[in-house]
């Protein structure tokens, strides 16, 4: 079968690719990517020259160019991950977002509605809890709770997994969704929260917390949410959607004093000069109070459940950043440093 895996050079989709190309030789894996500041090829290298791997860089704004790339392909199903995920950015320049998630979205679902019948069999939409806004200190996300975003980001994919559900009532499209909670692990560009603090307190460089560090996010390690989309992908029902989580809350500042801990000791260095980098900058607006999904449904119908545990993800995560510095000075070079300045100077 020919897979189209958008947004595989980012940090999901290349930890998918890199566990499922290997695993699958029988398909042929189609990395659709327009190869934004959020990717990189290096993260495919251990897979690049596989005889089932091809990269395609296609914009999928762009509709002609997404209608050539079906033409050439010939895809059966599309496993949708590209986008733009990051939500400080999308407060501070929303339109890409609008583009990418939402018209983006809506190019790959046109051109798989005009696939014939019989070569269409799946479209996977990759989405986030954050389409169902803030909880208060109590209660779970589940597959029923209203939709209600709080950021551009969380608005744009709302908006693309609304638009992949009337797809499949409309025209029957074979769709599914899953909405998981936070990733952490390998590849993960350093603006989002972990990768950020492990590489600040790597360099001795300030930790900023936003707030008082009080929100709580539900972490899952990225293998584990990949081999949970795999699962659906392959037992579940059409037009159904299930939440992925691990059952892992924590607050933000725990998470810091978490990965300083790990720093201190895979580093063998003294752990107060690292306490001391944490720094309460000025809060997100509009910043969430709570994440935490109910994985109840994919838990007992697909029968996913993580392989780690945040003991051991976070482990992992951390000697991965140190063990890979060649990785870390090519992201963190050039377009990054003017973000990280645009983003904290002035907080
Ligand atoms: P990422 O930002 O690391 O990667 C996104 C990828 O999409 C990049 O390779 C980028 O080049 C590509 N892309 C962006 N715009 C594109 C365009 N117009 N055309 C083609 N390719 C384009 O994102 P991620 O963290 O890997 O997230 C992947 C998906 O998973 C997203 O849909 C996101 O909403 C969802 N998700 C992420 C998390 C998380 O914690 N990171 C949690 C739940 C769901
Ligand atoms: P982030 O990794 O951006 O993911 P999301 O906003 O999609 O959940 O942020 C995770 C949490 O960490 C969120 O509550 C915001 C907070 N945060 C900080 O406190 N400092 C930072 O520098 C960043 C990037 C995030």
């Amino acid at each position: 079968m020919n897979i189209l895996v958008t947004g595989g050079a980012g940090f999901i989709g290349s930890n998918f690719l890199n566990l499922m190309v290997p695993r699958h030789p029988e398909h042929h894996w189609i990395n659709v990517d327009s190869l934004t500041y959020a990717a990189n090829l290096a993260n495919l290298a251990g897979i690049a020259d596989r005889p089932n791997y091809a990269l395609e860089r296609v914009d999928i704004t762009e509709r002609e160019a997404v209608r050539q790339l079906f033409e050439r392909t010939t895809p059966a199903v599309v496993v949708h991950f590209a986008a733009e995920s990051h939500v400080d950015r999308s407060i501070h320049a929303p339109s890409a977002f609008i583009e990418t998630n939402i018209t983006g979205t809506f190019n790959l679902l046109e051109e798989f509605r005009a696939l014939p019948k019989d070569q269409a069999k799946l479209f996977h939409h990759v989405s986030t809890d954050e389409v169902y806004g803030s909880l208060g200190a109590t209660g779970l996300f589940t597959e029923q709770t209203p939709y209600d975003p709080s950021s551009p980001y969380s608005a744009s994919k709302a908006a693309s997994d609304h638009l992949v559900r009337a797809y499949h009532r409309t025209y029957k499209l074979p769709t599914k969704l899953t909405n998981c909670s936070n990733n952490y692990g390998p590849y993960q560009f350093p603006e989002k929260l972990i990768p950020l603090m492990i590489l600040n307190a790597l360099e001795g460089k300030p930790l900023p917390v936003y707030g008082r560090g009080e929100n709580v996010r539900d972490w899952l390690y990225v293998d584990d949410h990949c081999e949970a989309i795999w699962a659906v992908m392959e037992k579940g029902v059409l037009g159904e959607t299930y939440n992925i989580g691990g059952r892992n809350e924590k607050k933000n500042l725990d998470v810091v004093h978490a990965i300083i801990r790990l720093v201190s000791e895979e580093k063998g260095v003294p752990i107060k000069p690292l306490q001391d980098l944490i720094k309460y900058v000025e809060d997100r607006p509009g910043h969430d109070l709570r994440y935490a999904i109910d994985p109840t449904k994919v838990m007992r119908e697909i029968g996913f459940s993580p392989k780690e545990n945040f003991e051991t993800g976070l482990r992992k995560t951390v000697r991965w950043y140190l063990d890979n510095e060649s990785w870390v000075t090519q992201v963190r070079s050039g377009a990054y440093r003017d973000w990280i300045a645009k983003n904290y100077d002035e907080r």
